[in-house]
């Protein structure tokens, strides 16, 4: 890489605060630099990694809209056994501990993992896949995820994995970005154009395609939330 190239990454780093720990990151991936927007969307949003990372999905006001819309809408208590599928920094595990419900989070990043038992102790973290729910058929009374869906390059294989782990009748609750927020700062770029964006309609659809009943979705100023039963 030429100079001219590593100060083009570090000024694209600087853009979402990321500095010279991820500027080396990069540089020791070794990866051409046709990948570098795919890899920066993985360091920041789809598998995050690094201080930084750490520092915004354990803040607290990390996504606490989708928290709040995913919380009030579960009402979780004791007798409860909540997954939540990208389970990132562990507050909404930690929030959703507050109820007396037994909670288990599941994430692909090891840096999230280590952050979210970090933030969760009680709760059950797993370092594993959304594409293959590493649990046995009907184990939750509750799924959850937040701000992951629209990172889901095969949505309906992975509503198919929730619908399979939950009771009959247990409920699931997506919160995700809508397509009106495409390249805005909730949704932007490299990452928009790597992420998967669903008008209201149709994200209703994908949920019933993955056979799920009692489908709904409200839509408040872009922010989706995606409602439904096993
Ligand atoms: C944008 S972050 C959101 C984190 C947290 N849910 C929140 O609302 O702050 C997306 C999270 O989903 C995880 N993730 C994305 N795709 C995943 C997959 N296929 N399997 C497991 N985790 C995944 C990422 O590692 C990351 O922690």
């Amino acid at each position: 890489m030429s100079g001219a190239d590593g100060s083009r990454y570090a000024e694209t780093l600087g853009n979402f605060g990321l500095s010279e720990e991820d500027l080396a990151a990069w540089q020791q991936s070794g990866l051409p630099d046709e990948a570098f927007e795919d890899w920066l969307t993985d360091r920041i949003a789809r598998r995050p990694s690094g201080a930084r990372a750490r520092a915004v999905y354990g803040a607290e006001d990390a996504h606490d809209f989708a928290r709040r819309a995913i919380l009030d809408a579960l009402t979780l208590g004791p007798g409860d056994h909540l997954l939540e599928v990208g389970s990132g920094g562990g507050l909404l595990l930690r929030d959703a501990l507050a109820t007396g419900a037994r909670v288990t989070g599941l994430d692909h990043s090891e840096d999230m993992v280590a952050l979210a038992r970090d933030r969760a102790p009680g709760a059950e973290v797993i370092h594993s896949t959304a594409d293959a729910l590493p649990f046995a058929d009907e184990s939750f009374t509750a799924v959850a995820m937040s701000v992951v869906f629209f990172l889901l390059d095969d949505p309906v294989g992975v509503l198919r994995g929730c619908r399979r782990v939950l009771r009959p009748g247990g409920l699931l609750a997506v919160y995700t970005t809508g397509p009106e927020l495409r390249g805005t700062p909730a949704a932007p770029e490299p990452v928009a154009s790597r992420g998967h964006f669903y008008a209201d309609e149709r994200l209703g659809e994908l949920a019933r395609r993955a056979g799920l009943g009692d489908v709904e979705v409200s839509n408040d100023r872009g922010g989706q939330l995606l409602l439904a039963r096993a």
